[in-house]
Order: C-alpha cells, then sequence, then structure tokens
C-alpha cells in the first residue's frame, strides 16, 4: 500500500505520473546511454555467442577470431551492461531532482509483473554468467597456448617462435618456462604482457628483444617441473665436426665427453657440470653487465655453511652488480631459441652434403652469402641465390655455373633456409645476436663457462676456478 500512495505523491516530468522501478528502466534504456548500452550488449552478445559456436564446433579456426572472441566482444558486452545501470542513474537524478525519493524503489512480490520482472533479471544474469565464465575459461587457455604467445605479435616474436619450433622443447608450452604454475605469476605475467601489447601498438619495443632473465622465474618452479637436477647423467660424447675453407672436404672430427655429472650413486656425492645446481650448494654471482658476461664477485657457499668469495684483483672498487643464485639457464640460457653459428651452420651443410663440398670455394662464398646485410627477409628471398652465383661466376667462371647450376642452386638454397632461420633485420636479430653460455666457444664476447673459469677470480687464499681442460670434459674411452 505504501508503494501506492508514495507512488501517487511522486509526479515527474513524463507527464506528471509516478512511476515504479520497472518504468525507470524502461525509461532509462530509452535514453540515448541506454539505448547505446542495450544495443551493444545485445550485439556483442550476439556476436560472442556465434565466435564461441564457430570456436567449439571447430568451423573457424582463425586465431585472430579468436581474439576477437574471446577478448574483444566480450569486453564490448561488458561495457554495454554497465553503461544500462549508468543511464538508470544519470536518468534517476532528473528525476529526484522532480522530487522522486528512494521509496519508489520497491520490490512487491505481490504484483506479477515485479515477479516476472525478477524472474527475468536472474535468468538474463545466469545466462550473462554461464557465457562468460565460458569466454574466461577458453580465453585462459587461449592466452595460454603457445599460439597466442609466439604469433599473435608476429614481427616481434617471430625470431623466438622459430627458434623455438625446431628446438627440443618444442613441444613444451611457453608459459611452462615463461610464467610456470600459480595464479600469482599468470597475473604477473599478463600485467607485464599487457605493457608488451601496448609497447608493440605504439612501436617502442626493443629490437632485438632483450634476453629477460630477471624477469624469468626462478628454475626450480620451470625448468625442475620436468628435469631433475639430482639426476645422474655422467659423461656425454659430443661430436664436433668442422671443415676450413682451404679444405672442405676433408673435416676435423673432435670428439669429447662431457662431465655432466649429478649425484653419482656409486660415491653419493654430487659431482660434474649441474654440480654447481645441486641442493647442497648455491653459487651467487655479481653481474656487472645486462647480458651477464662481465662477472665480478662469486660466492660459493658449501654444505658445511662456509663461503668462499672469489674476486678479481683491482676490480673490488668496482661499482656494485646485480647478485644473482646461479640456476639453469646460467648454462642453459638457449634452451629453446636455440640459434644457429654461422660457421657451424655451413660445416653441417658440408657434413650433410646439403652444400656440395665439390664446388671450388663453396665454404668462403657461403659465409659471404649470410653475412650480407640484405634489407629484408624478402629481400634475401629474392637476392641469395643469385649472390652466390654472383660469387661463383666471379671464382669459377661463368661455364662452370652454367655446368654446375642445379648443385649451386641447391646450395644456395640450403643457404638461404639458413638464413631465413636465423635473421630478422627488422628486429635486427642477426648471426651472433644472441649467444649461448653452455660452452666456451663465444669466450671473447664473454659468453660461457669461461666468464668464472678464468684462473683470475681468486680466494682470499689463493684458490681459483679452474680452467683445466679435462675438469668438465675429455678424451671418450
Ligand atoms: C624451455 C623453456 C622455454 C620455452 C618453452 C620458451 N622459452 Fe622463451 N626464453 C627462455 C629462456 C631461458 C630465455 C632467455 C633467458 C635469458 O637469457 O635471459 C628466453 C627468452 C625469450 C625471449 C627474449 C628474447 C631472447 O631470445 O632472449 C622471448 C621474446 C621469448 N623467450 C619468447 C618465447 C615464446 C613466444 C615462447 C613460445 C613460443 C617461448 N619463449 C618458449 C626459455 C623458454
Ligand atoms: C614441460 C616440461 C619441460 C620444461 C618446463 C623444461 N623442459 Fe627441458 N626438456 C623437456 C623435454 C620433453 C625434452 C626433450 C627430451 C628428449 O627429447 O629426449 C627436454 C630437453 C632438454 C634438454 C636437452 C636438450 C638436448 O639437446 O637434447 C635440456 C638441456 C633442457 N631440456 C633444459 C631445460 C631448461 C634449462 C629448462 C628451463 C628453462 C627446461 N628444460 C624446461 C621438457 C621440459
Ligand atoms: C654450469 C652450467 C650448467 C648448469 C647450471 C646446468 N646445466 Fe644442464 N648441462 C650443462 C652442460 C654443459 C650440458 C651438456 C650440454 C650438451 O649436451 O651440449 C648439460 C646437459 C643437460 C641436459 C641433457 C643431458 C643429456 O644427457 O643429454 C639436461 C636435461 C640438463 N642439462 C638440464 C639442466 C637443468 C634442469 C638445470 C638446472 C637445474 C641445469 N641443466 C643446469 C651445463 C649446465
Ligand atoms: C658464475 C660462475 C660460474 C660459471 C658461469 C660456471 N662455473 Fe663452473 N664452477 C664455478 C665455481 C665457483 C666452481 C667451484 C670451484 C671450486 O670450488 O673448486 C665451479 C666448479 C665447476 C666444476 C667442478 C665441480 C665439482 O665436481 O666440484 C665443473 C665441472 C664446472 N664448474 C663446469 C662448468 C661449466 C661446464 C660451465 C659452463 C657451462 C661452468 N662451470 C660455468 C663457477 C662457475
Ligand atoms: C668450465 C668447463 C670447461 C673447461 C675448463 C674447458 N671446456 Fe671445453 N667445453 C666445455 C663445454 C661445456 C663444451 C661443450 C660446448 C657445446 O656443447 O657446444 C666444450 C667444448 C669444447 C670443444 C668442442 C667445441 C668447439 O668449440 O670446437 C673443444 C675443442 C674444447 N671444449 C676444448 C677445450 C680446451 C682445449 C680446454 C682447456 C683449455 C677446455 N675446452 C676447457 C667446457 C669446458
Amino acid at each position: 500500500m505504501s508503494e501506492k500512495n508514495s507512488k501517487q505523491q511522486v509526479s515527474t516530468e513524463e507527464g506528471g505520473s509516478s512511476i515504479g522501478w520497472q518504468e525507470q528502466i524502461g525509461l532509462s534504456v530509452k535514453t540515448p546511454i541506454g539505448l547505446l548500452g542495450f544495443g551493444i550488449t545485445t550485439m556483442c552478445f550476439t556476436l560472442t555467442i556465434l565466435g564461441l559456436l564457430g570456436h567449439v564446433t571447430g568451423l573457424i579456426e582463425n586465431h585472430y577470431a579468436a581474439i576477437v572472441t574471446f577478448l574483444i566482444f566480450p569486453s564490448g558486452m561488458v561495457f554495454g551492461l554497465i553503461l544500462i545501470p549508468v543511464a538508470w542513474y544519470l536518468r534517476r537524478k532528473k528525476w529526484f531532482k522532480n522530487s522522486l525519493t528512494s521509496k519508489n524503489v520497491i520490490l512487491d512480490f505481490g504484483k506479477s509483473t515485479h515477479r516476472r520482472g525478477v524472474i527475468l533479471f536472474l535468468v538474463l544474469s545466469i545466462i550473462n554468467l554461464a557465457v562468460f565464465s565460458f569466454v574466461i575459461y577458453e580465453a585462459y587457455h587461449f592466452t595460454e597456448s603457445d599460439y597466442f604467445c609466439g604469433a599473435v605479435c608476429h614481427t616481434v616474436m617471430d625470431p623466438e617462435y622459430t627458434a623455438y619450433q625446431r628446438s627440443p622443447h618444442a613441444k613444451v608450452g611457453c608459459v611452462s618456462c615463461h610464467i610456470g604454475s600459480g595464479a600469482e605469476w599468470y597475473v604477473k605475467a599478463k600485467l607485464s604482457g599487457l605493457r608488451q601489447v601496448k609497447a608493440v601498438f605504439d612501436g617502442k619495443f626493443s629490437r632485438p628483444i632483450p634476453a629477460p632473465v630477471e624477469h624469468l622465474r626462478p628454475a626450480q618452479d620451470t625448468c625442475e617441473q620436468c628435469h631433475w637436477p639430482e639426476k645422474f647423467h655422467g659423461k656425454k660424447v659430443k661430436k664436433f665436426v668442422s671443415y676450413s675453407n682451404e679444405d672442405q672436404e676433408n673435416p676435423e672430427i673432435k670428439e669429447i665427453a662431457l662431465h655432466i655429472g649429478g649425484r653419482n650413486p656409486l660415491t653419493d656425492r654430487f659431482e660434474g657440470i649441474h654440480w654447481h645446481v645441486s641442493k647442497d650448494v648455491k653459487v651467487e654471482y655479481e653481474s656487472l653487465n645486462e647480458t651477464r658476461t662481465k662477472i665480478g664477485r662469486i660466492k660459493v657457499t658449501k654444505p658445511s655453511g662456509v663461503t668462499e668469495e672469489y674476486v678479481v684483483d683491482g676490480e673490488e672498487k668496482s661499482e656494485p652488480g646485480t647478485w644473482r643464485t646461479m640456476d639453469c639457464i646460467d648454462c642453459h640460457n638457449r634452451p629453446t631459441h636455440v640459434y644457429d653459428d654461422l660457421e657451424e651452420k655451413i660445416d653441417f651443410g658440408l657434413h650433410s652434403k646439403k652444400l656440395d663440398a665439390k664446388i671450388p670455394g663453396l665454404r668462403e662464398d657461403s659465409i659471404v652469402v649470410l653475412r650480407k646485410e640484405y634489407g629484408s627477409r624478402e629481400e634475401a628471398e629474392e637476392q641469395l641465390v643469385e649472390t652466390l652465383l654472383a660469387l661463383q661466376a666471379q671464382r669459377n667462371g661463368d661455364d662452370f655455373v652454367a655446368e654446375n647450376e642445379q648443385a649451386l642452386i641447391s646450395s644456395g638454397k640450403y643457404l638461404l633456409d639458413a638464413y631465413l632461420a636465423n635473421v630478422w633485420p627488422a628486429m635486427n636479430v642477426t648471426w651472433g645476436t644472441y649467444k649461448g653460455h653452455n660452452g666456451h666457444k663465444n669466450e671473447e664476447s664473454g659468453y660461457g663457462c669461461f666468464r668464472c673459469h678464468d684462473e683470475e677470480h681468486t680466494t682470499a687464499y689463493g684458490k681459483t676456478i679452474s680452467q683445466s681442460c679435462d675438469l668438465c670434459h675429455d678424451e671418450p674411452e
């Protein structure tokens, strides 16, 4: 009864009649903002449903369509839904001016129209919630997919994605190494992801993308979910085959047995290269530059709790660097984004007969062809094989090139594939941009084991970190 009374007291600008909440909503939706909200919601809702149907039935496989279905349409829906109460709120302000009071918003379950209104509201909300949960679930999976990480920002991530696809981790998701499990890291990653997406749109990202070690989650939570550092790998024999420009037919072969180690079940001692990551010791180091190629102090905490500190004479006074506890990534910094070494790639070509060793000067010319700076990947596709033919014509004469055209072209194709797998001029990624720490072939640029194993870092007692060749590998038996 009270509702009826208060209703009668109110006179609004809507022709002087009083209005209940249902009419209020009805009228609000008819305002421009209300109409906009209603329109956007309906449209985005329909499109989301269609997109989801397409996605679930497999009719739409385009990944851009997935971005639109999971991110853009649902956001539009939320935006539209928010506009409706906003419209109501703005409209109510006007009514309040005309002496409407909050008493007018009364639910009376005795009235069938009110009951129907509430039921309709509940049903619509449940449908909305259901669609939303489904969208969020699918969107979560989509933003965790390797495709989303690797190919959505195509130019930006193309180098990493390409290198990843040919690596031993090609079947391991980007997120297993870059995010790991747990909501906290998921949110962290998505926030930094949003910043990165913005950077891509602004064009303000670094080329090449810097290696992110300080933002990577500790290896215990990523690598060690699949690999077990205690595992005893013992020795592993590796064979290195190389040629020279002078002799491209007879390789020099070096075989080494790497002491990977682990916990030796015979002695129960943690030995070999993986000693650095055993649970018994902690190796910390101070890097003096961003690529971690210049190492200041090194601290080793032994099982007894004793800490040894290594310093390089005369460097004590230099600027303090960043400290880091050594983990897998300090050696395996290229576990999956593996780029080739230019000469190794050519030698592999000769070894696998994809480069024809019978062609005089092919190794030397290949180096020139691959080092050449092409304006873009497309330009390389057009010019690379031609460049090889031209060099060969200079060296061996036009007749030779004409006679051996087939062999030269197929060698050229091998070189082009090698180029396309390693060089992205638009991202400033070229041979040697990303180097590995797992060895010492790039020691001149400070990469690898010899950053520490240099016989120069010394403890107070004069102990150094050994560079003796048979510490890490010896001749295979
Ligand atoms: C096996 C683990 C692993 C997987 C899987 C992985 N990454 Fe990485 N990623 C790394 C490591 C380790 C680094 C380099 C860390 C360092 O040196 O600081 C890196 C570096 C990067 C960088 C920086 C540029 C560079 O090359 O250093 C980008 C970008 C990147 N990853 C993207 C991706 C994308 C996209 C995927 C999936 C397609 C992916 N990663 C999968 C481990 C992984
Ligand atoms: C989701 C599981 C998973 C994660 C996480 C993972 N790996 Fe692996 N890793 C694998 C698999 C699978 C292989 C391939 C094994 C094979 O083919 O024999 C592999 C192979 C390797 C190899 C041997 C490569 C070779 O040339 O044979 C190394 C080294 C390695 N992983 C290091 C790492 C490092 C470092 C990280 C962390 C940055 C890491 N892995 C994270 C599953 C994983
Ligand atoms: C001090 C450097 C160093 C650290 C730290 C390190 N590794 Fe290694 N690891 C190596 C080297 C060197 C090899 C042999 C590489 C090769 O086969 O070319 C190797 C080999 C491996 C292999 C392949 C073994 C095989 O039998 O083929 C796996 C898997 C691996 N490491 C995982 C890890 C994981 C996981 C961590 C962190 C817990 C780790 N490594 C830490 C240097 C390191
Ligand atoms: C951050 C510095 C650092 C880097 C980088 C590093 N090491 Fe070491 N390494 C040490 C220290 C410190 C010791 C312990 C020296 C000692 O106590 O005699 C050590 C010891 C070793 C040992 C002997 C372990 C044992 O059984 O006691 C091996 C083998 C080894 N390193 C191999 C490697 C290889 C291979 C690499 C490169 C893939 C490498 N290290 C990179 C710091 C480093
Ligand atoms: C701190 C550990 C360590 C020490 C000390 C060390 N090496 Fe190595 N060496 C490695 C690792 C790890 C690899 C494997 C690199 C790879 O798999 O690409 C390697 C690979 C090699 C190779 C084959 C790859 C190539 O570049 O041709 C040669 C040759 C070699 N080492 C020679 C030596 C000599 C000579 C010494 C002594 C002056 C020495 N190494 C000392 C860790 C070491």
